[in-house]
């Protein structure tokens, strides 16, 4: 039976998930999480309902099997969109936050009325998000475009060198994708017309906020989902009693964070130094059949 002191399990199609780990560890300084990045089957975004459902019930299993976790957070829009419902069936005492991109927040900080969003074609195309957009039609002009290719390219490029700092953005091919898929949504600004707020519908795509932002350019506002998440999870824990304390009966010889992968460890590792400043210690190779 999970308690307070249990972890909490986290989980992605691949690194893009530390985004969402990173709001939960400072949003939650007393508890303990287990990361799954599930590298070996990425990109989900992709790969259709039935694959993204299977994998997200392994790796639910798994996490509690394995690692008795006291709740889940699916740190992915598209495993969200395509599997929430079977997990919360499957599992209902196990409470679990899912992500949807954040259309409705965007509401409340659009000027001009146009808002963008990206994120996989998994995602987009969903019966859920499609139920999102309906509850909303004729509250904002969104347009909504999925970004073939890109999180996988942001995987790809963790196991580049960083640029320096103020570097002049080169022709990667993540910039080159940002690059497409932003010139296929129209004008971005704040002049009557123009798209003025961006919905980042992927949890890989804060990884790419600078090049999306050069893209834009400054007035346009980024809306994710990380740290409202971390306060959704948080909420949800205080209600079933299960948030740990200061004074927790903490395990000191476990790491606080522990960051496993079905794939390569040296990219999990990359991107928890790059974007968590947390060391390969911390990571290790799993199998999640
Ligand atoms: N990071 C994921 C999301 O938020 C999925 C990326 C992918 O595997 O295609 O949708």
């Amino acid at each position: 039976m999970p308690q307070a002191s249990s972890p909490i399990g986290v989980f992605d199609s691949g690194v893009g998930g530390l985004s969402v780990l990173r709001a939960l560890l400072a949003a939650m300084p007393h508890e303990r999480f287990v990361y799954l990045a599930d590298s070996a089957h990425a990109p989900y975004g992709e790969r259709g309902d039935a694959y993204v459902a299977a994998r997200t019930h392994a790796i639910t299993q798994y996490l509690r099997e394995q690692h008795g976790i006291k709740a889940l957070v699916v740190a992915c829009n598209t495993a969200t969109a395509a599997a929430i419902h079977e997990v919360r069936n499957s599992h209902p005492t196990l409470p679990s936050v899912g992500l949807e991109p954040a259309v409705k927040p965007a509401l409340a900080v659009t000027r001009t009325g146009h808002v963008g969003v990206i994120g996989t074609r998994g995602t987009l195309t969903s019966a859920k998000f499609g139920k999102l957009m309906d509850s909303l039609a004729g509250k904002a002009h969104f347009v909504v475009q999925p970004c073939d290719g890109l999180a996988h390219a942001i995987e790809r490029s963790v196991a580049r060198p960083e640029p320096a700092p103020g570097a002049p953005a080169d022709a990667t091919e993540t910039a080159a994708l940002c690059e497409r898929y932003i010139r296929a949504m129209g004008d971005f600004g704040a002049a009557p017309g123009q798209i003025d707020t961006l919905v980042l519908g992927c949890t890989h795509y804060i990884f790419v906020a600078h090049e999306l932002r050069a893209l834009v350019g400054p007035q346009v506002q980024f809306i994710e989902t990380g740290e409202p998440v971390a306060r959704q999870t948080r909420r949800l824990l205080e209600t079933v009693n299960l948030l740990a304390g200061p004074d927790g009966d903490h395990d000191t010889q476990t790491p606080r964070t522990r960051l496993l992968t079905t794939g390569p460890v040296a990219m999990l590792a990359a991107a928890a130094q790059r974007w968590l400043g947390l060391t390969a210690e911390c990571c290790e190779s799993v199998s999640v059949p």
